[in-house]
């Protein structure tokens, strides 16, 4: 129930203003121009100057300054004075760089991503900025999308306690409050899943594998009150997901509860004619109104044709008043009635931007998330190593988020080594290989070849990932892999460094290095999280969550995959489902991470408890122990995994489903038992019929080290079928 000042103010409002709060443009348009960034196509549309004074948000203008002028402009100007909403992309920290959202999963560490969000939310709202558009959390399966980077990966059940933490980061208890924003989880829904893993192409999923794997996070962030949920650009049953009412009213509203706003992708409204689902722009608004977008981003096809709409009748005013009171409500949440400019302060800008406290934050969640996916005898660089050679084009300054190069940093950790560096200057363009550096190479090679250890830092540049940023080809540029192979002939110690937004296709080059880490990008500190991580200061402790695979020929490839009518019995049979040229499972499977300890399981236990069959869902139906010992001189974490398969339901389940992980940290010879409750909900499924059920019966209970490493007990829980 509205506010009594919220309804009085609607009733106030003329159908303009209306259409103004429910349209959102980039702050140039309102003639300042913060800092900004653009994140989508300037499209041409015909913005009138008498709708200047009735916009109700912007997005991606940043700073005290200029958005207190933005808002002092409009609380003197505008006739009733609304103030206006900033939003903007706040995904993986705002001053403070922190570790992108896929790097952040890997640490399987919840409380860091809330922290970094916190911290984040500091930051931006000292900068005026009243919600994020974060956290995206799409289910991420094809790592040529350039997007699986915003992710944190392949499990819907680990992204969906991530999501949480992330949600709860940025609003704490209450947004309102000093050094909160509000949230905005997005995109929703199932943009992960483009055909061919291109950007903005069709999506089609199954409602049950929708309901299983896609939407349970979004649900999670609505669970966890997320403040406003942003639509995807792809079709869900082949319609828009800005246009669809099934997905914003049916699923969002009625089954979830969700009482925020909406707000449409970046122009993703004038988008449904493109689409096709949309004659012209009037039948754009018509049917994303009905649908329930509340805000317009980025086109003005509401204020354009939603007045024509009216009068022939076929729009009501009454969903336009819905969607005006869910945007005031949020504003009055904010507080933004009694003080417009809610933290907006050059003062606190200053005192909190990257300030001491934020960067060690930034360095401690850093270190959690690289994922040491090979070491024969190399790591961690011991005080034998006296000479370091450094290649490769993340090893110098250049990198954008860093504050320090790994070249630096590691010139910091060991002062008496000698560093010598070949070949470490940005390829850009050259990362795609277009000239020949067969020259340059040589050279480098000639340059580290009596080094103790030859460091590679390579990888894919910041335009090689991310939005707009699909691949066919995941292998690192052939200068980069030309350079690894002449590394690898100079018979020196190489340790690979993949500097990557998604999993590439390091197959090809494995055999180039004796130690490989999954770097991703770290954000500021990534220079001396991995030089830490490479001096052994830090034991690696990350985990994948999403799959590498062999070769892009095998995507998607996710470790919750399907028995199959065929599946491989790993004998060399003809008519069953695998490929002549490639194995079926991962190169690196999810979970999976080395450390420089060493970890044995012991004593796996299980139990079953009694289930009547009708109990609430919280119920513990079963219990599942082990027994995990450091079995190595050095500390270090394991990240200890719990896994489930229902062996015959009434839809096809996969092999196995993360239902649990514990990281633990032990000394050397320190043991310790984990033991996981197993309730009626992690069991459940969406059958065909519309709901989530547990059924009774057999299911394999499994525990260990990664998805490919577990140890296994079948249990009958409930009565059998
Ligand atoms: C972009 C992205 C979305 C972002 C929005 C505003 O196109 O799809 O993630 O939040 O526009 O920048």
């Amino acid at each position: 129930m509205a506010k009594k000042f919220i309804e009085d103010l609607v009733k106030e409002m003329t159908l303009e203003e209306k259409l103004g709060q429910m349209t959102q443009l980039s702050p140039e348009f309102l003639g300042i121009d913060p800092t900004m960034d653009l994140t989508g196509p300037m499209n041409e549309f015909n913005v009138q100057p008498q709708w200047l004074d009735k916009i109700g948000s912007t997005l991606n203008g940043y700073g005290a300054r200029q958005l207190r002028a933005i808002q002092e402009k409009n609380m003197k100007e505008s006739r009733l004075h609304i103030p206006i909403l900033f939003m903007g992309d706040v995904v993986f920290g705002y001053r403070t760089g922190f570790p992108i959202p896929l790097a952040m999963g890997c640490s399987f560490n919840p409380d860091n991503y809330e922290k970094a969000s916190h911290i984040a939310a500091k930051e931006s709202a000292a900068s005026g900025l009243h919600l994020t558009f974060a956290p995206m959390t799409d289910l991420v399966r094809d790592p040529r999308w350039g997007r699986v980077m915003e992710s944190t990966g392949e499990d819907a059940w680990l992204n969906c306690q991530m999501t949480k933490a992330a949600v709860h980061g940025f609003q704490g208890d209450d947004f309102k409050e000093k050094g909160r924003i509000a949230a905005c989880v997005k995109h929703f829904a199932g943009y992960g899943a483009p055909w061919g893993g291109r950007d903005y192409n069709m999506v089609d999923i199954s409602e049950g594998v929708l309901r299983e794997y896609y939407l349970p996070a979004y649900k999670a962030a609505v669970d966890a009150h997320v403040a406003m949920v942003m639509t995807s650009f792809n079709p869900v049953n082949r319609i828009p997901s800005s246009a669809n009412q099934w997905l914003l009213r049916d699923i969002l509203r009625k089954e979830w509860g969700f009482e925020g706003p909406v707000i449409s992708d970046y122009a993703s409204v004038d988008e449904t004619i493109s689409h096709g689902v949309a004659r012209d722009g009037a039948e754009a608004a018509q049917k994303c109104i009905q649908a329930g977008v509340d805000i317009e981003m980025m086109s003005t096809n509401y204020l354009s044709y939603v007045s024509q709409l009216l009068e022939e009748g076929r729009l009501d005013i009454s969903l336009i008043d819905e969607a005006v009171t869910r945007i005031l409500e949020l504003k009055d949440a904010l507080g933004l009635f009694e003080n417009p400019y809610k933290d907006a302060s050059e003062e606190d800008e200053a005192a909190l931007h990257r300030c001491s406290q934020h960067l060690q934050a930034a360095y401690d969640i850093a270190v959690g998330c690289p994922v040491l996916l090979k070491n024969q005898g190399v790591l961690p660089l011991g005080p034998e190593v006296k000479t370091i050679g450094l290649a490769g084009p993340f090893a110098g300054c250049e990198k954008t988020e860093a504050d320090e190069s790994l070249y630096l940093s590691l010139k910091r950790r060991l002062p008496y080594a000698n560093i010598i560096t070949a070949m470490t200057e940005p390829l850009g363009s050259l990362q795609r290989g277009i000239k020949d550096v067969e020259d340059q190479v040589q050279a480098a090679a000639e340059a580290l070849k009596d080094c103790d250890v030859i460091i590679a830092a390579v990888g894919e540049c910041g335009e090689d990932f991310g939005e707009a940023a699909s691949k066919t080809c995941l292998r690192l540029s052939p200068n980069q892999e030309r350079l690894l192979w002449a590394l690898k002939q100079t018979g020196r110690p190489v340790v690979m460094i993949v500097h990557s937004g998604r999993p590439m296709e390091i197959y090809p080059v494995m055999d180039c290095a004796d130690g490989i880490i999954q770097g991703w990008h770290l954000g500021c500190e990534e220079g001396i999280a991995l030089a830490d991580i490479l001096t052994g200061k830090v034991n690696p402790s990350g985990r994948l969550t999403m799959s590498i695979p062999y070769n892009v020929g095998q995507i998607p490839v996710h470790y919750n995959a399907f028995n199959t009518g065929r599946p491989t019995q790993g004998k060399d049979e003809r008519y069953i489902s695998r490929y002549l040229d490639c194995p079926n499972e991962a190169l690196f499977a999810f979970g999976y991470g080395l450390t420089y300890s060493r970890f044995e399981y012991s004593a796996f236990e299980t139990q079953v408890l009694e289930c009547e069959g009708c109990c609430p869902d919280e119920t513990v139906v079963a219990r599942a122990g082990i027994t995990v010992k450091n079995v190595s001189d050095r500390t270090g974490t394991e990240v200890v995994q719990l896994y489930i398969r229902d062996i015959a339901a009434q839809v096809v389940r996969p092999v196995k489903e993360l239902r649990g992980f514990n990281r633990v940290e032990l000394a050397p010879g320190e043991f310790r038992t984990i033991t996981f409750d197993i309730t009626r909900e992690m069991l459940a499924y969406w059958n065909n019929d519309g709901e989530f059920v547990f059924e009774p019966g057999e299911f394999d209970l499994m525990i260990g080290s990664s998805s490919a490493d577990v140890e296994t007990a079948r249990v009958t829980i409930g009565q059998s079928r």
